[in-house]
């Protein structure tokens, strides 16, 4: 049976493509859903692809997920830097969690150096834009199918 993977966006991702090309590309977040739902048919994972700008609408998410899915990615924006909530629930959903960002967080601003969501993931992939989200699907995607 194929696994499904549910790929979460944190707030001011739908910006993507307008929002400070300089720092997170020209790729708007519609081009990255396409791209994951292309290389999850290359590894056999089904892509659950959704963005919300409220916390309380992804920690729903994130509880909703066991049983439902085989792991999380989570680029949870502003809310990585900030958000026990989305701790507490990613640690409680007992699913692997990759944490990714577009950006390379650690060459920016000191306050995106700290990450809630990092002592709760498997591993995190930041500064490759988009294209993150692929190499995450590809760690996630071994990590499945090895722990079965
Ligand atoms: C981000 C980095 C965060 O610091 C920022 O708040 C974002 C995007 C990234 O993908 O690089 O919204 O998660």
């Amino acid at each position: 049976m194929t696994a499904s993977v549910l790929i979460l966006n944190g707030p001011n991702l739908n910006m993507l493509g307008s929002r400070e090309p300089e720092i997170y590309g020209s790729e708007t977040l519609a081009d990255i859903e396409e791209s994951c739902v292309a290389r999850g048919e290359g590894l056999d994972l089904k892509v659950d692809f959704r963005q919300s700008n409220g916390e309380g609408e992804l920690v729903d998410w994130i509880q909703e997920a066991s049983g439902n899915h085989a792991g999380i990615i989570i680029n949870a924006g502003a809310y990585t830097h900030t958000s026990i909530a989305i701790l507490d629930a990613l640690r409680a959903c007992g699913l692997p969690i990759i944490e990714v960002h577009l950006s390379n967080i650690f060459q920016r601003e000191e306050f995106r150096h700290q990450s809630y969501i990092s002592p709760v993931a498997e591993g995190v992939i930041c500064g490759f834009g988009g294209h993150g989200y692929c190499l995450a699907l590809e760690a996630i995607a071994k990590i499945v199918t090895t722990r079965v």
